[in-house]
């Protein structure tokens, strides 16, 4: 039988922690796992933004007929505006396209597939650590991965000479994933300055960047987040950047994302674009419209854009100030425990530089879930949890 020779294979590990979050009946548990934007009531609400936008589709839409395999073309306009702005030279050069994909994982993975047709070889360097789906979709393709040092889990560090030595050693044309914004999973990210000194040394090298840029809104600021995107399309000949609407507009089921392409020049564009289309078609055929209706919509209308802004501005601002109170109140309950850094980081993410034994304590005797390696949703804090956890943390330091 052809379907009898399978053999198990594990979890997702952030999904796990969804699964064993639903199945705990403890009504003290808290999820810190998947990266959810969460508000202070511990809810996942839908933007106002989004609404209007959705009842301006219910009224408004004539057809539901099929788009085309690139997806929304407004959508796909303005999402790129979003990342790189109005006047950018490359856009300019006629050498830049956007494509809606479903999610920026369906953005991930049209990239890899353009990657792979250009080289069947390739080799994709992921930084350590990493958002498990970058390898798990690598693999998928059957293209190389290769890991370069990032950040140090279990002291809490920031490794950038350590990912400039290891990305000194890779080849011409290898594809170097790096993460726009709020580095998934650490929360670690490049200054300005460093991102400028890692362009010139992937310029320097020949690598080719692919730009994960999921949480843009989450670090700074809409426009502030975008400069290392705009950075590096300027002085790249040649990258990819995959976005996402699941986060910013936080429209995690609609699957509204884009993939970014930018040749060396437009004499290969054309060619270039219709490989990407082609892996779309082949693919899904199309991507799913609604999400990326809805972004459309909101972005290109300038008070429901503003209304957006704000609703942006107000999830990055709560994180940051969960990220300072657990700081805080580590520092009363545990002060030698040593959790600084998470105030610095940015986005959802940052890592518990706990044991994998205390790890399990917070899991299995106090429901408290995130990922075993010590990954935490700082957006799964509230004012109405956050004692529980650092209590509960705090209890690991006492002997
Ligand atoms: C995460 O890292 O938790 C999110 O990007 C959600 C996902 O799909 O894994």
């Amino acid at each position: 039988m052809l379907f009898n020779g399978l053999s198990e294979v594990g979890d997702d590990p952030i999904l796990l922690v969804s699964t064993m979050f639903k199945a705990s009946k403890d009504p003290n548990k808290v999820d810190l796992g998947v990266g959810v934007y969460k508000d202070a009531q511990g809810h996942t609400a839908i933007l106002n933004s989004v609404k209007k936008a959705e009842q301006f589709l219910v009224e408004n839409q004539e057809t539901k007929t099929y788009l085309s395999p690139a997806g929304n073309p407004e959508f796909n306009a303005l999402a790129q505006n979003m990342m790189l702005g109005e006047d950018h030279a490359a856009v300019k050069e006629n050498r830049v396209s956007t494509f809606q994909t479903p999610g920026g994982t369906g953005g991930i993975r049209i990239g890899l597939e353009f990657v792979k047709a250009c080289n069947a070889n390739a080799n994709i360097w992921i930084s350590d650590p990493t958002w498990p789906n970058h390898t798990a979709i690598t693999k998928a393709l059957d293209l190389n991965p290769k890991q370069y040092r990032y950040y140090d889990i279990k002291r809490g560090e920031f490794l950038y000479q350590e990912m400039l030595e290891d990305l000194s050693a890779a080849q011409a044309g290898d594809v170097v994933i790096l993460h726009g914004c709020c580095h998934n999973a650490s929360g670690a990210d490049l200054s300005h300055a460093q991102w400028n000194e890692l362009a010139d040394l992937m310029l320097d090298k020949g690598l080719v960047p692919f730009v994960d840029f999921a949480y843009q809104g989450f670090a700074n600021g809409i426009e502030e987040d975008s400069y290392s995107a705009r950075l590096i399309a300027k002085k790249l000949p040649e990258a990819l950047i995959a976005s996402s609407c699941s986060k910013n507009f936080a429209m995690y089921r609609d699957r509204a994302g884009a993939i970014t392409l930018i040749s060396p020049s437009a004499d290969v564009h054309g060619t270039n674009k219709s490989h990407m289309l082609k892996a779309v078609r082949a693919n899904y055929s199309m991507p799913p419209d609604h999400g990326a209706a809805v972004a459309a919509h909101i972005l290109g209308n300038p008070d429901l854009k503003a209304e957006w802004m704000t609703e942006v501005d107000e999830m990055r601002n709560r994180v940051k100030k969960m990220r300072a109170l657990f700081v805080e109140k580590m520092d009363k309950k545990a002060p030698n425990s040593g959790f600084g850094y998470i105030k610095e980081q940015n986005g959802m993410f940052s890592y518990l530089t706990l044991s994998a034994e205390q790890i399990q304590t917070l899991i299995n005797d106090h429901s408290i879930f995130f990922m075993a390696n010590g990954r935490v949703n700082m957006a799964g804090l509230t004012e109405a949890n956050i004692d529980y956890v650092t209590d509960a943390i705090a209890s690991l330091f006492k002997s």
